[in-house]
């Protein structure tokens, strides 16, 4: 089989090991993959938002399945445009896409089917957003409608937070267009979960859960960012409790979309809240988790191609090993400054020898490669990645790697999988 990769982050490298062991595979290729890709894939410069040239190099290559990695692609309709060039991809079409893409239409999906979910209104005009806010009390999350680069949810600890929230969206537009309409919403408290599941359009599969760590720094300090970390499995998130968000949350979404004519093909990210009324949906996301990717393809058993094929073609679902009672951990290194401005360009070292350190795999997020040397690129720059059979040791593992690889500037959290236990 020759499978073609889109996108080129940590997710995408985490993908594209994991892919390329399947012995079905013969050929992998990324678009535009990343210098840690090219070693299982070939790389092609074609970007993610050059959907026609995408198209035209998938169709000359018969590629037999196309994975897209990241959100912006698929909500902009790539997965629809493979399709209508007779294509098998594994990811939703713009329509499905839309549970992440329009926080508007998941929440309104969400109330009409009756699933958990933080009370919320929907808004066009910042003087009634501003009232609801009132009318609420704080805290609220603030969050603009559409896709913010993982930038659009502000929680909001007071009135005047979730004011200045509303005009910053709406007023200042400073997402843009995507913040032109507002979801308010109430605070929800409790531990955070990124469950993922499959889904063929009309039979769903789970995976597994994973913790991710957002904030910058240690303790959950400083801004959010795209994730510092995470861990896999989550201990709270038990055989009963993953039963339940199937039955409560996971296949009344999945069905709701079916009948609405926009059946689910790919990965389901269901981020939850543990309440203490019960699992309810923070958000809902078309792709894999980056960095919670890392942390499942490490712990993931057997060939994962038969099941990306069966989602795509919504084909009924190969048999499938249980999940191992592994422990993994990934963290993130980033660059100085990130989530801020950060400089790019500095040389890495150390790569190699983390990966020597048994059940480690070190995944690429933003590197590139200059006068034959690798160099930062991106804000996260490397998803240092460990699979052991208890969480201690994985997170052991993980940190020893981390201390191998050396930039100027580097920063990461110390306290990722800390609170798995
Ligand atoms: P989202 O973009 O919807 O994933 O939100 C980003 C992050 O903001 C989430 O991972 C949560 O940590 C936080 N968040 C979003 N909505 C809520 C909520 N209703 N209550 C508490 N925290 C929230
Ligand atoms: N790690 C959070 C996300 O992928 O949205």
């Amino acid at each position: 089989m020759k499978i073609l990769i889109v996108g080129g982050g940590g997710r995408e490298h985490a993908l594209a090991w994991r892919i390329g062991q399947s012995p079905r595979v013969d050929t992998l290729m990324a678009a535009p993959g990343n210098p840690g890709i090219a070693r299982h894939a070939q790389c092609v410069p074609i970007g993610v938002e050059a959907h026609d040239e995408l198209v035209a190099f998938a169709r000359r290559e018969r590629v037999d399945l196309v994975v897209i990695g990241p959100e912006a692609p698929l909500a902009a309709g790539l997965a629809d445009r493979f399709a209508v060039a007779g294509l098998a991809v594994f990811g939703p079409s713009a329509r499905a896409a839309a549970i992440e893409g329009s926080k508007a239409f998941a929440k309104d999906l969400m109330r009409r089917h009756g699933i958990p979910t933080a009370r919320f209104a929907t808004f066009d005009d910042a003087e009634r957003a501003r009232r609801f806010c009132r009318e609420m009390g704080a805290p609220l999350v603030v969050k603009t409608d559409g896709l913010a680069a993982g930038k659009g949810a502000i929680v909001c600890p007071t009135l005047e937070d979730a004011e200045a929230a509303v005009a910053q969206c709406m007023e200042q537009r400073a997402f843009g267009t995507a913040g032109a309409r507002v979801v308010v919403e109430e605070f929800m408290t409790g531990q955070e979960v990124s469950f993922f599941v499959l889904s063929n359009g009309s039979d769903v599969m789970a995976l597994a859960a994973a913790e991710d760590h957002k904030a910058v720094f240690d303790g959950d300090r400083g801004p959010n960012t795209g994730g510092m970390g995470c861990y896999s499995p989550v201990l709270a998130f038990d055989e009963a409790l993953e039963k339940r968000v199937m039955e409560t949350i996971v296949r009344p979404t999945l069905a709701a979309l079916a009948r609405e004519g926009a059946p689910y093909r790919g990965v389901l990210y269901v981020g939850l809240m543990l309440t203490a009324h019960g699992p309810k949906v923070v958000e809902f996301n078309c792709r894999f988790g980056d960095p919670e990717c890392q942390a499942l393809m490490v712990r993931a058993p057997g060939d994962l191609v038969p099941l990306l094929l069966a989602a795509a073609r919504g084909e009924a679902w190969p048999a499938y090993h249980p999940w191992p009672s592994t422990a993994s951990v990934c963290v993130n290194i980033a660059s100085r400054g990130y989530p801020g401005a950060y400089p790019t360009g500095l040389a890495i070292r150390g790569v190699e020898a983390a990966e020597a350190r048994p059940g480690v795999q070190v995944f690429h997020a933003g590197t590139a490669t200059k006068h034959g040397m690798l160099v930062t690129a991106g804000g996260r720059v490397l998803g240092v990645t460990a699979v052991a059979d208890h969480m201690d040791a994985a997170i052991a593992a993980a940190y020893a790697a981390v201390g191998e690889i050396a930039f100027e500037g580097m920063h990461y959290r110390t306290d990722v999988g800390r609170r798995s236990a």
